[in-house]
């Protein structure tokens, strides 16, 4: 089937571009070209898209303001941004409603692959409910703590971008999206940034706060309903698993993996965030069942959802437009067979961290995940299995002497 994509821009001449472009898809896309909001919200209301891409700065109704009502009436469009710099307060403001931003100028090879990609990402997916689920999650939300916390810092009167960064670091939602949006093209930087704290004070201080009071970007676990999840565990477990995963990948991968098994062992879990926010009573059961059972939690949620956090976390991070390598990281951190990355990849690091991190008695919800060693031996890697136990172990003991001195003694 043909994917139906809505181009919507107010100058007759960018979208008489656009048309001659993308002549070329013609076979894969209906394309549809609207000159204003107003116009794509009617031709909406007539045939649903599968995606949207929608310049900002328009007389009436701006780009902002038609991505919160398409996000309203329509979730589970897919929504792009193709905008110029110039427009930057306008894009904050969307920073909700938009699940990919491109800037202009931008050549055809670049737009297909983001719409194909996107698309392709529904693989992932067995159920259209849970893709629909997926598309209309906003942000993934904080744990109370965090969010009081960063509420707080930044009401001071003398809040330092430092004590920020700290903050949003210890959240596993806030974490995603800075990364989200500081490696957008809408920044253009000439390196990916990894570390949240970083992508913090590039934000600078202005830009967080207009996010937080104005965008409402981060949102809360509303209380008593994190199904089950402990905050302080899951936020433990990531962090060990995004340095677990780094230090493995240390020992032979590129540059770019080490810094990309770190973001993904950050994030792996982060479907989690999404079922409990969403789908809350019932995971909170199937919590209960797992630990009940001592089976893992990603099989009592197949069951029951036809998929499990991973996949559902590595879609929402692929609507995000995290690299592919990210994405498939937490997709099949569980199963890194179902992917077709080799060597010591992301997928694998991340895969060995999170199993080391359940066989330590870190991650206590359920059984964990073993390691697939039948996989490791096809891959040739079998042999590394002891070096990367080593260098996980010295990790955890380095980094429990560093809590230690940072704890007071009394
Ligand atoms: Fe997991
Ligand atoms: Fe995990």
């Amino acid at each position: 089937m043909k994917l139906r994509i809505l181009f919507v821009d107010d100058e007759p001449r960018v979208l008489q571009g656009l048309r001659r472009m993308l002549y070329g898809m013609r076979n894969e896309w209906d394309m549809v070209f609207a000159e204003s909001g107003e116009k794509a919200l009617e031709l909406l209301s007539q045939q649903p898209f599968d995606a949207i891409v929608t310049d900002m700065r328009m007389p009436g109704m701006n780009g902002a303001e038609f991505l919160a009502e398409v996000t309203a009436r329509y979730p589970d469009t897919i929504r792009f941004i193709l905008s110029g710099h110039s427009d930057q307060d306008l894009i904050l403001k969307s920073v909700g409603t938009a699940h990919q931003y491109l800037s202009k100028p931008c050549d055809a090879q670049t737009l297909k692959n983001a719409v194909r990609r996107a698309n392709e990402l529904r693989k992932l997916l067995a159920d259209e409910s849970v893709s629909r689920l997926a598309k209309q999650i906003r942000t993934l939300p904080s744990f109370p703590q965090v969010y009081v916390d960063l509420m707080s810092e930044l009401r001071l009167p003398d809040t330092s971008i430092q004590r920020i960064g700290e903050i949003i670091s210890r959240d596993i939602g806030m974490t995603a999206k800075v990364l989200q949006l500081v490696n957008s093209a809408f920044f253009g930087l000439p390196r990916r940034v990894t570390d949240p704290a970083q992508a913090v004070s590039l934000l600078g201080l202005e830009v967080i706060k207009g996010l937080v009071f104005t965008v409402h970007i981060f949102s809360e676990f509303k209380i008593g309903r994190t199904a089950g999840i402990d905050p302080d565990q899951l936020w433990r477990h990531s962090m060990n698993v995004g340095r677990l995963a780094k230090r493995i990948a240390a020992t032979s991968a590129t540059e770019a993996d080490i810094s990309d098994s770190l973001v993904a062992g950050l994030l792996h879990d982060a479907g989690k965030l999404m079922l409990a926010a969403n789908v809350s009573e019932q995971y909170a059961k199937l919590v209960e069942q797992a630990v009940e059972q001592q089976e893992p939690l990603f099989e009592v949620e197949k069951r029951a959802f036809g998929i499990s956090h991973a996949e559902l976390g590595g879609y929402l991070l692929g609507l995000w437009a995290f690299p592919d390598n990210i994405v498939e990281a937490l997709a099949y951190h569980h199963e890194p067979s179902l992917s077709a990355a080799v060597g010591l990849s992301p997928v694998l690091a991340v895969h060995v961290a999170d199993a080391i991190d359940h066989e330590l008695g870190n991650a206590s919800i359920g059984a964990g995940a073993q390691i697939d060693f039948a996989h490791l031996e096809r891959l040739g890697l079998a042999s590394e299995l002891a070096l990367w136990r080593e260098v996980c172990l010295q990790e955890l003991q380095e980094e429990g002497v560093r809590d230690e001195q940072a704890s007071p003694v009394c």
